[in-house]
């Protein structure tokens, strides 16, 4: 090879190679590849079949993505893993493909992140979808949306967005098997450092990869964790509906989990405080954080989580009106007013223009989301600079 070829056609294979025997990288490799080279033809039939391992083309898997997923699947102790190119893609993979497909029924949270609950309602509204909400804080009401009718997926978030709240994941997992249906959970807000719902008989686990996986907010990813049907399921929705994470961004997905552990356990602690401060501070009505003993599911959260509550406080100022929210965002000035959550970077949101939007205002206020609640993310700063950024922003408020 090589000898005799003109320039056009050596630049392209040229560029093709890699340099042999340079020793192992430590870090795994960028496939930055779209399609892979067979031996032969059959070889590459046998891949196309599932017959044996392999790669083929970039919406069918990558070995980086591939990376990804066998990490991720390890930590959660599932079978498999599939990741997507969004956490929203990674849901609405599940629910369609596991869920609601051929006519199943979805039990869901009624507080989930806002896109999610609007995305159910607009399934209800467009394809008929048999979707119910449901308050997971109230076994005895999760139980009778069971028994309305077959159920296929009981679907929560182990700590809800924005509200806080913590379900019992072992509670819910019996509850869903004893009615034939599967408990699906979010665990974007726990991350695996708090819980791993697998452990406590959840079927299928799901992350914003967006969040704290990756951590450095420069990314954004999701992924669907459960046993080998799940797996094999959304392997082929990813394929057909063509929602697979490319492998640069699960390479920089790989580089933020391998800190996931630290960030985590910093953030926690930082969150702590800060949760503490602003309870006993005059300019904040009430403070939902599940590390707090006045939470409702405190000693719930101190059994599930293992004495880590995570990085998110949320807070309702105590003029709950959005003049002073607005005021509080604009006077922040080390804490970014950004729409995400999980960063090395603190981050602050206000759900009724952003990830509520969607929701009816009556129903956001029901639900407790009121005109002055505000989502605060805790990143890996200094506590308390984040504490006097806090109190000179809530002295404007
Ligand atoms: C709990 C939860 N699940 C899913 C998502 C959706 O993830 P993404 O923004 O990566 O699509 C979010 C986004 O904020 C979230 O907070």
């Amino acid at each position: 090879m090589g000898e005799g070829e003109r320039l056009g056609t050596r630049v392209v294979r040229a560029a093709r190679s890699l340099p042999a025997g340079a020793g192992d990288p430590v870090v795994p490799a960028l496939v930055q590849s779209v399609a892979f080279d067979h031996p032969s033809a059959s070889e590459q039939d046998a891949v196309f079949g599932n017959e044996r391992p392999g790669y083929v083309y970039g919406r069918y898997g990558t070995p980086t993505t591939a990376a990804l997923e066998t990490a991720l699947a390890e930590i959660e102790g599932t079978d498999g893993a599939v990741c997507f190119a969004s956490g929203m893609a990674a849901i609405h993979a599940y629910v369609t493909g596991c869920g609601l497909r051929d006519g199943g029924r979805i039990v869901a949270q009624e507080d989930v992140y806002g896109q999610v609950r609007a995305m159910l309602e607009r399934m209800r509204g467009e394809q008929a979808a048999d979707v119910a909400f449901v308050d997971p804080t109230d076994i005895a009401a999760v139980g009778t949306a069971l028994d309305a009718a077959p159920t296929r997926v009981l679907y929560v978030e182990s700590i809800s967005n924005p509200l806080l709240r913590v379900t019992d994941v072992a509670a819910l997992a019996a509850l869903a098997h004893s009615h034939g249906a599967s408990l699906a959970v979010d665990a974007t807000f726990a991350s695996p450092v708090l819980t791993r719902p697998r452990d406590l008989g959840a079927d299928v686990v799901i992350h914003s990869l967006t969040k704290y996986v990756n951590g450095h907010g420069d990314v954004m990813g999701g992924v669907v964790a459960g046993t080998a049907d799940v797996a094999r399921e959304m392997r082929d929705r990813s394929i057909l509906d063509g929602g697979y994470l490319p492998p640069h961004e699960a390479w920089l997905i790989l580089r933020g989990l391998r800190t996931l552990e630290l960030r985590v356990a910093r953030q926690s602690e930082s969150a702590l405080a800060i949760a503490s401060h602003l309870a006993a501070h005059t300019k904040v009505g009430r403070v939902h954080y599940p590390g707090l003993p006045t939470h409702p599911q405190h000693a719930l959260a101190a059994r599930q989580f293992g004495g880590r509550y995570g990085g998110v406080v949320s807070f309702v100022l105590r003029a709950d009106t959005k003049e002073a929210a607005f005021r509080f965002l604009d006077s922040l000035e080390l804490i970014a007013s950004a729409t995400t959550l999980g960063d090395l970077y603190s981050e602050v949101l206000y759900p009724a223009i952003s990830s509520h939007r969607r929701i009816a205002p009556e129903e956001r206020r029901r639900l407790g989301i009121t005109d002055g609640f505000v989502r605060l993310s805790v990143g890996i700063e200094d506590k308390d600079d984040l504490i006097a950024d806090l109190d000179r922003a809530l002295s404007r408020a």
